[in-house]
């Protein structure tokens, strides 16, 4: 057999086979952006793909949600290879742990198996005014509403303890529209109006010292753990958001310092749910902020819409999946700038077709687990 004609076909082969795959992949055209791993091209499936965490190694860890019904699944298989630390999207919020008074139902196979599989698990959430049950802070005394919520806290803490390394000890507790006074309590959320829809039972019926207490319980449940508060809109687009953040952290560290030796609250997670308008300009600002508490952030439920009222785009067209593409490389220019900061960047979200937020397409992977042009963004944001 003539091996050197062989060769030739072989090598003809490939060359036609790359130009077959480079027309009719997302973004990879002449001048525009190839991945730089061999045997990559722009829309693989997430199996040959190089871990993504391993860009961030040193960096920041690199996390994704996972839900009790991704074990054995593909799903699972994805989030070990291109993650290191996963949240639960659901299963550790107060309703689905102790739905009824004193009856847990603990996640315990899914957290083993992540661990096994050689990720870190971070908790979400412990005190949410959402998807919390009646029982827990309705038609009960202050001093009951105190006793469910630090018990709740110290069950799971217990449970957990060397398991779970971090947890979203409270969740949500600003209104989004909230005041530029410099007492950051005037921006908890409350039930004083009952046609606000920005309401927390826990204000109302414990007050704000609430949060306080929560933290304090957390620390005495399980003193390893880091302890982060948790919001969203907290980039420069709503600083009085941001800022009653930044004074609420300030203030309950300083009035409580060294509990259990260090700062109370360790961390500030930014959700950072972001879209295509948004202005990674106001995203290092607040992470500039934060810093200077002298706080981890967590950038800790990342998404971008890309299709959205106010959108340029109607659909995901290839356009809509480059500017997607931009904005993530933009954020994690800015998230390894900071990355002495940072100590995990979570999205929220496998694949498009199971995000909170589909319609607008959000996350790195399309619905059959291809890599997105956000993908490759992500892998390398300084070339995309
Ligand atoms: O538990 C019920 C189940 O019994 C029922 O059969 C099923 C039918 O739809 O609904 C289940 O509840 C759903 C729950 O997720 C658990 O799957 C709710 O309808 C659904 O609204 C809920 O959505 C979650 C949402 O939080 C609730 O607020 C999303 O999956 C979850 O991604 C989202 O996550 C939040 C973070 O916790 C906090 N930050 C914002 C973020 C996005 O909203």
């Amino acid at each position: 057999m003539n091996t050197g004609k062989a060769g030739r076909i072989v090598a003809a082969a490939i060359f036609m086979a790359s130009l077959v795959s480079c027309n009719f992949s997302f973004g990879n055209k002449p001048g525009e952006y190839e991945s730089d791993e061999p045997g990559e091209t722009v829309g693989s499936s997430w199996d040959v793909l190089t871990p993504l965490h391993s860009r961030y190694t040193g960096q920041f860890l690199l996390g994704n949600i996972i839900s009790p019904l991704d074990l054995n699944t593909v799903r699972f298989n994805l989030l070990k290879r291109h993650f290191n630390t996963v949240t639960a999207e659901n299963a550790m919020k107060p309703d689905a742990i102790q739905y009824q008074r004193g009856q847990f139902t603990y996640p315990d196979t899914m957290v083993n198996a992540v661990l096994e599989a050689g990720m870190q698990m971070h908790g979400h959430t412990l005190v949410w005014h959402s998807q919390t049950p009646l029982w827990m802070n309705t038609g009960v005394s202050r001093e009951q509403a105190i006793t469910n919520m630090t018990n709740h806290i110290t069950q799971v803490l217990t449970n957990f303890q060397g398991k779970v390394v971090s947890w979203d000890v409270v969740n949500e507790a600003m209104r989004n529209d909230a005041s530029p006074s410099t007492d950051w309590r005037l921006s908890l959320r409350k039930n004083e109006n009952p046609a606000q829809s920005e309401n927390s039972r826990w204000n109302q019926i414990i007050g704000d010292e609430y949060i306080e207490l929560a933290f304090k319980a957390a620390r005495d449940a399980d003193p390893a753990a880091k302890l982060y508060y948790n919001d969203y809109n907290l980039n420069m687009s709503n600083p009085n958001k941001a800022y009653a953040v930044y004074r609420m952290v300030k203030d309950i560290n300083e009035r409580c310092p060294a509990y259990g030796g260090r700062k109370l609250i360790d961390g500030i997670g930014m959700q950072s749910h972001h879209h295509l308008n948004t202005d990674p300009a106001t995203v290092e600002e607040s992470i500039q902020l934060f810093a200077s508490l002298g706080v981890e952030i967590a950038i800790s439920e990342l998404d971008i819409q890309a299709v959205f009222y106010g959108s340029p785009y109607s659909s995901f067209t290839e356009d809509a999946a480059k500017a997607q593409a931009q904005k993530y490389a933009a954020l994690f220019i800015i998230f390894k700038k900071y990355a002495a900061n940072i100590s995990r960047v979570t999205f929220w979200g496998i694949d498009d077709a199971t995000s909170w937020r589909k319609e607008s397409f959000p996350v790195l992977f399309d619905k059959q687990y291809k890599a997105k042009p956000a993908f490759y963004a992500v892998e390398n944001p300084n070339k995309y």
